[in-house]
């Protein structure tokens, strides 16, 4: 089965004044493309998203992607609402469609039902009326992810989205967007620490430090032995982050 290409990002260079985050990276994606998107602290991952989602100008370079395709965003550091934020779960998924919509923004019974039908995938109807402020982290990363795919988008992107996840959640999470990967096509740019619970449900890798450093599938990565001391302080770092907790 050969898939089109969604997104082409060219020579793309992305500064904050004179810091250079992200340096000349050019990647292509395809159609039902599954990619993990990894690097250090600081390395440039979350501003080459925002830069690809429009959040971001470039200094340089080209996003290329075919006309119409819709993307669905999951950002970082979304854990810490606070407790009274005034808005409940289905409100909250609901977002995901009035952003889109020109006043007045009123949701069809469609949309009700959409809403619904997210939520049930995710298996968290029964938090619907809930206030988002009053759920766990993981049950607020699952609202989140419904709200970024409510619209039903071509393409998601999740910067970091199983940090407050525990293991069985974090199983579930990537059951989820394999089967959207896998059974409704769905484009996924996974941006993570966590490349080894991963691996099982990604086709490529992407490491950057400001440039891009690797592009290819998960047991090519392994082998390239200029790159294994990097899974290994990767992995010792989150077992540290683990235990201070
Ligand atoms: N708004 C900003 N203004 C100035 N510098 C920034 C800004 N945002 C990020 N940076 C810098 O750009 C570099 C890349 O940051 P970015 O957030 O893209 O890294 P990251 O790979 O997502 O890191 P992490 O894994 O910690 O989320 C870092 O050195 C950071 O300090
Ligand atoms: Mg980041």
């Amino acid at each position: 089965m050969s898939h089109e290409q969604i997104l082409d990002i060219r020579n793309l260079t992305v500064k904050y004044h004179t810091f250079t985050a992200v340096s000349n990276v050019s990647f292509s994606v395809n159609e039902q493309d599954f990619i993990a998107i990894i690097g250090a602290n600081g390395s440039g991952k979350t501003t080459l998203i925002k830069t690809v989602l429009g959040l971001l100008n470039a200094q340089e370079g080209t996003i290329v992607t075919p006309t119409g395709v819709t993307v669905g965003y999951l950002p970082q550091h979304t854990m810490s609402l606070d407790r009274f934020f005034p808005a409940t779960v289905d409100e909250v998924v609901g977002m995901g469609l009035l952003a889109k919509k020109r006043f007045p923004k009123i949701l069809s019974k469609q949309e009700k039902q959409n809403i619904e039908d997210v939520l049930h995938m995710l298996n968290i109807q029964h938090l619907t009326h809930k206030r988002i402020g009053a759920l766990s982290g993981g049950q607020q990363q699952r609202v989140l992810l419904a709200r970024a795919l409510v619209s039903n988008p071509d393409v998601l992107i999740l910067d970091e989205p199983t940090s407050a996840l525990d293991h069985n959640m974090r199983k579930q999470f990537f059951d989820i967007l394999s089967h959207l990967n896998t059974s409704h096509g769905v484009t996924i740019l996974l941006v993570t620490h966590d490349i080894a619970s991963a691996s099982d449900y990604i086709n490529r890798v992407i490491y950057m430090d400001q440039k891009l450093l690797f592009d290819g599938t998960f047991s090519a990565f392994c082998e390239d032995q200029k790159l294994s001391p990097f899974i290994h302080t990767h992995s010792l770092r989150h077992k540290k982050m683990g235990d201070e907790s």
